[in-house]
């Protein structure tokens, strides 16, 4: 900004396209000398798939920059700060940074924890079920809700199930229409044994969306190989003491291959094991307005004994809720993040004026549309 007016914006499309910095002071030009630049994150100071930010900014001959919030990568942690006041910039750090911390919160996860963010998505009844009986699969919300649902994966680099879920309902987990992404849409079956069929839909259609069976090393080498032969790839996590694959791993590897956000779509068997492992950081319930009543054999959506409520909204005939699971506040090492996805590291930077709301309006434009 520079008197007062906006002179460039910008924001990080995807990893490996230009930083939000560069965006804003290639549309800026000859405006951004003098200017003040607003970013939700510290500019980085390395090269990296693009080249330093910092670097652009004392080029352009930007006065000042404020920033939300200190990158916690620990390639730029303080030394793109560190790099503008060396060559003179005017730096101010803090403002708009609850904003900038939900923007990014599937980022700061990942870099804070090495895990990525997980929302767990859970469509019941009225009445707290998700099925008419274990193994059948049973339609229960609504078109809108679907429809919402296939949005959500865009917003995610990975969709999980577990194998049970694979079995039952057969699904495809794709997005629809096709969604060109920067990090590749990955869709993983927990599957600690090889159990999956090998008709299984999600194994014939890997030019769609790519396929990983995370598994133990229980998996018999003959249905391995049948894997890899459909195009799928098989990651043997560590398991628990009940054979079944070790979540924690499973999501810690998924965090170092760089995706920093998972939508668990799974039944109520793998949804209960993820929130026992403290490894839920966002819950979507998605609720019909119909009841299941006296079904003996109904399969019940997994108990959430305390959750913060953070969002509620009608989707067609259901309703959206979106909660933060208590039990995530206090967890170690867990960072604690509202609301909303995010598909990868989002950066917004302006070139503008001194006006401080201005620039926490401007990250809050740049969210997500929340439902
Ligand atoms: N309404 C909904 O939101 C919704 C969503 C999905 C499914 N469903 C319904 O739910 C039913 C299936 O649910 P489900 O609970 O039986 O299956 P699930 O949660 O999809 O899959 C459970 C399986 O995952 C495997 N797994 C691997 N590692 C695990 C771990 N650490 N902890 C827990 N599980 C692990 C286990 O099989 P192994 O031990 O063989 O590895 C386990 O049996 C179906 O009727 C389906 O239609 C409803």
């Amino acid at each position: 900004m520079r008197n007062g007016r906006v002179v460039g914006e910008g924001h990080h499309r995807r990893a490996g396209a230009a930083h939000a910095e560069h965006v804003a002071i290639a549309q800026a030009g000859a405006r951004a000398r003098g200017a003040t630049l607003y970013v939700t994150l510290e500019p980085c100071a390395h090269r990296g798939r693009t080249p330093p930010c910092t670097d652009a900014i004392v080029r352009a001959g930007i006065a000042r920059v404020v920033i939300a919030l200190e990158d916690p990568d620990a390639r730029v942690r303080g030394r793109g700060i560190a790099a503008l006041k060396r060559a003179g910039v005017d730096v101010e750090i803090g403002d708009g940074g609850d904003a900038a911390r939900e923007l990014n919160r599937a980022y700061l996860k990942q870099r804070t924890s090495g895990l990525p963010y997980l929302t767990l998505k859970i469509a019941q009844t009225l009445d707290g079920y998700v099925a008419r009986r274990r193994g059948e699969r049973t339609p229960i919300t609504g078109a809108r809700s679907a429809a919402f649902t296939r949005r959500e994966r865009i917003e995610h680099d990975v969709v999980m199930i577990g194998v049970d879920t694979a079995i039952v309902d057969d699904p495809l987990l794709t997005v629809r229409p096709r969604h060109r992404r920067a990090v590749p849409y990955l869709r993983v079956v927990v599957d600690s044994h090889g159990r999956i069929p090998p008709g299984a839909r999600i194994l014939h259609d890997q030019r769609a969306a790519r396929t990983l069976i995370a598994t133990t090393r229980t998996m018999p080498r003959a249905v391995r190989a049948r894997l890899q032969r459909s195009g799928a790839r098989v990651m043997v996590c560590r398991h628990m003491p009940d054979g079944r694959v070790d979540l924690h791993d499973l999501l810690k590897r998924l965090g170092r291959q760089g995706h920093l956000s998972v939508l668990c779509e799974a039944g109520p068997t793998l949804a209960r094991a993820l929130l026992a492992a403290r490894l839920v950081d966002r819950i979507h319930w998605l609720i019909a307005s119909k009841r299941f009543g006296r079904l003996p054999d109904a399969l019940a959506a997994p108990e959430i004994a305390r959750a913060r409520i953070d969002a509620v909204a009608p989707i067609g005939r259901d309703v959206f809720v979106s909660g933060t699971p208590e039990v995530q506040r206090s967890s170690p090492g867990s960072s604690h993040m509202k609301a909303r996805s995010s598909p990868s590291k989002r950066r917004t930077a302006r070139a503008g004026s001194s006006s401080k709301a201005r620039s926490s309006r401007t990250a809050k434009r740049r969210a997500p549309a929340s439902t």
